[in-house]
């Protein structure tokens, strides 16, 4: 998994004894940036960031890679830079993978018990026969998600294991993802000659990093607001419910700006997130910017509420967009804790207002807070999915109760965490 490359943060607490440390690296392939933090589970067993790098990169669009050899360029970039910060090279990696490729649907599976008490391995086969769904031969399944068990005629139950019964049932989540699209993130990964342990909805991981398990029981809605997508993954009574990706995201305000105020791509970007207000009657009406021409060095005076007046309508037409995917999901009544936008796009001067505008829900932005170490630098929602994938991958090493401090050991766990996401797959 890792290699020393200078002393390391856990070399230098311990001159005599070199601990391995617990090692964790995320991936994510954004449609603007890609993103590569490394963490690592310190002594109070937090996950601390130790390394992060990211790169500019339009090698993706809409969760697919359009671009194979700026995407590895930019992967290779992004993931020198994390380990140059945190003195280790890591070779294995959590990726993350979202866009209008990703469905998910639900299904369900039913098992007679035999030894009367519920085990481990009852559970196991039952969530093994609600997955037994055929799934077209172009599609990958990412996740299978267990919302709730029913033992007998008593329903809404968590955690089965111990209860006794004569027959366990399970409804569950079932994500799939584009075979193509995902083999094509894992080649680019892997040409780096990093190892893709697992795939995660990029959602979910962002969801990972900023929803606590309060919000998650109480119903919640989480919005990554991305360059190119919005994804949406909604939680009610503690597990996932829906996920939905629309493909529309920062770069269509940008785009608006640009033609709007006839000013150049990279002006538009600059200007948007400088000064762009969401809902126009929030910005004073007398204050005026300076906006660069098209292929001039002159500028213009345009008044910031004009800006607003241009950035308004795209933004309310992606929440309606959203608004009318949760009401999809006959799941809007279920939003007790509300909606929490994360993402680059999300920090949008005035999402929040509009937000509750459009959706009369409470609505707020989320804060990637279960995390030490380098929190300063990951604090930025754009890192919300990279930050997430580790600590799932922290998450399901702990079920599989590795011992990871001996040396001997690192190659085994990485060997079980593989089949553990075989078994969960
Ligand atoms: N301060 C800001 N105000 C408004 N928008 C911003 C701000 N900072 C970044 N953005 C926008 O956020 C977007 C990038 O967000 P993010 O890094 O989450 O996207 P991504 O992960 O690359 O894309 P995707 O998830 O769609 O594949 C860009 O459109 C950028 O303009
Ligand atoms: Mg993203």
């Amino acid at each position: 998994m890792w290699k020393a490359t200078g002393e390391g943060p856990q070399a230098s607490q311990n001159h005599m004894v070199r601990i391995k440390p617990r090692l964790f690296a995320g991936l994510d392939i954004g449609s603007s940036k890609v993103s590569f933090v490394i963490g690592q589970v310190n002594q109070e067993e937090r996950l601390e960031i130790i390394g992060v790098g990211k790169t500019p990169c339009n090698g993706m669009k809409n969760g697919v890679v359009i671009d194979i050899e700026a995407t590895t360029q930019a992967i290779l970039k992004a993931k020198e830079e994390a380990e140059l910060m945190a003195g280790y090279q890591v070779d294995r990696v959590l990726l993350s993978i979202g866009g209008s490729h990703i469905k998910s649907f639900d299904s369900k599976g039913m098992v007679a018990i035999t030894n009367e008490e519920i085990s481990e391995s009852d559970v196991k086969r039952v969530i093994d026969a609600a997955k037994a769904v055929a799934v077209p031969s172009d599609r990958e399944v990412l996740h299978i998600l267990p919302k709730k068990f029913r033992v007998d005629e008593q329903d809404d139950i968590s955690a089965p294991v111990g209860m006794s019964g004569v027959r366990l049932e399970v409804s569950v989540r079932i994500i799939t993802g584009g075979h193509t699209a995902i083999q094509n993130a894992v080649k680019c990964t892997e040409r780096t000659g990093l190892k893709v342990d697992a795939i995660v909805l990029e959602q979910l991981a962002s969801a990972l990093a900023i929803l606590s398990e309060d919000e998650k029981d109480l119903g919640a809605a989480v919005v990554d607001m991305g360059c190119g997508t919005s994804d949406l993954i909604i939680y009610s009574n503690g597990s996932v419910s829906y996920t939905a990706s629309l493909s529309i995201g920062g770069r269509h305000v940008s785009n608006d700006i640009a033609v709007g105020l006839r000013t150049p791509q990279s002006a538009a970007e600059e200007i948007k997130k400088k000064y762009a207000c969401a809902l126009a009657s929030l910005v004073n009406e007398e204050e005026s910017i300076e906006v660069p021409s098209v292929g001039g060095t002159k500028t213009r005076s345009v008044l910031r509420r004009h800006l607003g007046e241009i950035v308004e309508p795209r933004v309310e037409e992606t929440l309606n967009f959203i608004h009318n995917e949760i009401q999809a999901s006959g799941l809007a009544e279920m939003l007790g804790a509300g909606i929490i936008f994360t993402g680059g796009a999300s920090q949008l001067d005035g999402l929040v207002e509009m937000g509750e505008f459009v959706f009369d829900l409470p609505v707020r932005r989320g804060a990637i807070t279960k995390v030490a170490g380098l929190k300063d630098v990951v604090r930025s929602p754009d890192f919300a999915t990279a930050v997430g994938l580790i600590i799932y991958a922290k998450d399901n090493a702990a079920k599989n109760a590795v011992v990871w401090e001996q040396e001997s050991k690192v190659n085994q766990f990485f060997h079980r965490f593989k089949n553990f996401f075989r078994e969960v797959n």
